[in-house]
């Protein structure tokens, strides 16, 4: 079909404001045919923008010349539609959208471009293929659901901007082209062509820099920013993501949660919920007792210590090993379970006890327990607070018959096991109620706490050595300071997370700020002087130079965006994402690169 210029054709309105008040008026819409209903003497055409759609009518009485060129029309052809804003007959009236009471009657019609069947339409709701939702991300971002979440990702990050520009922050830009910042992933490499057989490293985070920022005098620093990470990906997790990264001087953990609450109310604000602030606060170690998690989803009543539910005669008939701990998971409304899902809860007990070989316990049916110690049985629903209508899992240990020592990773393996077992009872069982979901869609219920006081390192038992649980510039607690050495296990980092809804938002630290700290705490992970010297040689020297103390925070903005959207993957609210394999399917990258290319950077592929 000819094909029409725009020309100095300009657009009067969006597609999705036209209402009553405009009839009468002269419009000029632009968009593309979301659909086209022929009814032999009039055509209909839905035109559609990222505003909305209204509706055009062509009439072969009034307007033989448009009316052919629309009956010609397809899905997503691009078209400027000249005409008069009129009232809809009542019995065509729409109240589905908002334009619904008007049409618009075309004079003149413009066809700017033609579209290719598409493999799939902006309508279609539930698209199971996501490859191909991927592979024609251009098609799939025109759907209104990913309109929307791609809107309401501009507003969330433009309220954060706002919320930290009116605090004093300033926006800073740091490199990509660097060297590693370590945050516990592997690098992604860019090779040097000047320098054939270096490499730049891309950053896993401006961690290094925003801390050269503080010592050079800038105060508050913030970045929307972009980090890159060569990770395990999984639904909350992309090799590039966006970070709100901050960083403060002379804080106290305090103030970094003030900033933090105050951007985040604003960007809940931007997305149409209230939050109220200051969030409640937990320390590592209680939410490991009561959550069995170090990101407790908050929705859901924590764990119960049941050990005064037994008598000795209980622990002694039951067989349950009384040096160890002994929890309870309620999870509210459940209402009765059937024999199959009694089946269920013994194999995810069994489940839990294959994937984590630490763990010493089973769940306890409560029906048996009622059987068979009724008092134990009501004694626990007392502590539980529990009516009749909770699911009850008592998670405890039962003696072997060998008995075996128990030792402090068993403990701590019970209340893992026991956190995970509350979680995946929750999934399967509240979610049938709409107790509970994973990302609050169910009455915006947005559960916000601090985790604070994080262990400083972490063992790793294959490779024989302490690593940061955070990162090696987190400093530890001034009181735990002399432990560094004698038992690193149990120094206590002045570090913090944000949590929502069980999802960890964000993470961040008050940073060490003396050189002999930062070298001890170097040494602590095993690192020789020369290896320091080389990698961290700059940042040592720099720490000399009058540091003051600083620290902040990052979170992810994807992750905040994913659930407020009511989103359950980091690739429905990033515009153009990559694949669990880390593949980006439209543009198709990564890819070879030729031979030339390869030996100007002095490359060669094994
Ligand atoms: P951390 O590594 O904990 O801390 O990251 C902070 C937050 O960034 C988000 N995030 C991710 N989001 C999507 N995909 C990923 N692969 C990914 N990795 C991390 C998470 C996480 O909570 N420099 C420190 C912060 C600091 O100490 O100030 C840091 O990067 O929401």
């Amino acid at each position: 079909m000819q094909l029409d210029f725009l020309g100095d054709l300009r657009r009067t309105h969006m597609c999705g404001e036209l209402r009553a008040e405009h009839i009468g008026q002269k419009v000029i819409l632009l968009g593309w045919v979301n659909r086209r209903r022929d009814l032999g003497n009039l055509v209909f055409i839905d035109v559609r923008d990222r505003n909305g759609m209204t509706q055009l009518v062509f009439d072969k009485g009034e307007n033989p010349a448009a009316h052919e060129k629309a009956s010609a029309l397809r899905s997503e052809y691009v078209i400027a539609a000249i005409g008069h804003v009129r009232k809809r007959d009542l019995d065509t009236v729409n109240p589905n959208i908002a334009t619904g009471d008007v049409e618009v009657r075309v004079d003149e019609l413009k066809l700017l471009n033609e579209s290719k069947l598409p493999p799939f339409l902006p309508g279609d709701t539930d698209i199971a293929n996501e490859e191909m939702r991927l592979k024609y991300r251009y098609l799939d971002l025109r759907r209104d659901k990913m309109q929307a979440n791609i809107e309401l990702r501009h507003k969330v990050a433009l309220a954060i901007r706002q919320s930290l520009s009116e605090r004093g922050f300033l926006e800073i830009e740091t490199p990509f082209m660097t060297r590693s910042t370590p945050e516990g992933a592997r690098d992604y490499l860019v090779p040097s062509r000047v320098h054939p057989g270096e490499f730049y490293a891309l950053p896993q985070s401006p961690q290094i820099f925003k801390q050269i920022l503080m010592i050079s005098g800038f105060d508050k620093y913030f970045q929307i920013v972009r980090c890159f990470r060569d990770e395990d990906l999984r639904a909350d997790r992309q090799p590039e993501f966006t970070q709100i990264d901050l960083e403060m001087s002379f804080p106290q953990p305090d103030r970094v949660f003030e900033v933090v609450e105050a951007f985040l109310q604003a960007a809940f604000k931007a997305a149409g919920h209230e939050l109220t602030a200051p969030f409640p606060r937990m320390t590592y170690d209680e939410a490991m007792r009561q959550y069995g998690i170090d990101k407790p989803d908050m929705r859901l009543p924590a764990m119960t210590d049941i050990r005064k539910a037994f008598t000795d005669e209980d622990l002694t008939e039951l067989r349950i090993d009384a040096s160890m701990n002994m929890v309870a998971v309620r999870i509210p409304k459940v209402g009765k379970i059937s024999d199959r899902e009694k089946k269920e809860i013994r194999a995810l007990s069994d489940e839990l006890a294959q994937r984590n070989k630490e763990f010493a316990g089973v769940l306890y049916d409560f029906a048996q327990l009622e059987k068979k110690r009724p008092q134990a049985a009501t004694k626990i629903r007392e502590l539980c607070a529990a009516d009749s209508e909770d699911l009850i899992v008592p998670v405890v240990a039962i003696a072997a018959a060998e008995s075996k020592a128990r030792t402090a990773a068993n403990q701590h393996a019970q209340f893992t096991a026991a956190g995970e077992a509350r979680l995946e009872l929750a999934r399967k069982y509240a979610d049938r109620h709409g107790a509970f979901t994973r990302t609050g869609e169910v009455g915006n219920d947005f559960k916000l706490l601090w985790v604070t006081d994080f262990p400083m390192f972490e063992y790793d038992e294959k490779e024989n050595h302490w690593n940061p649980a955070h990162h090696p510039f987190t400093s530890p607690h001034e009181r735990d300071m002399d432990k560094l050495e004698s038992d690193p296990g149990s120094v206590r980092a002045l570090a913090y997370d944000v949590v929502l809804n069980g999802t960890e938002l964000g993470s961040g630290s008050i940073r060490i700020h003396r050189q002999d700290i930062q070298e001890k705490i170097f040494r602590a992970l095993g690192m020789s002087i020369p290896e320091m010297k080389e990698r961290f040689g700059f940042f040592l020297e720099a720490l000399e130079y009058g540091t003051p103390p600083h620290g902040g925070i990052a979170l992810g903005l994807d992750r905040i965006v994913m659930i407020l959207a009511g989103a359950d993957s980091l690739r429905e609210v990033i515009p153009f994402p990559k694949t669990a394999k880390a593949v980006d399917l439209m543009v198709d990258a990564p890819t070879p690169v030729s031979d030339v290319q390869l030996k100007e950077l002095g490359i060669k592929i094994k």
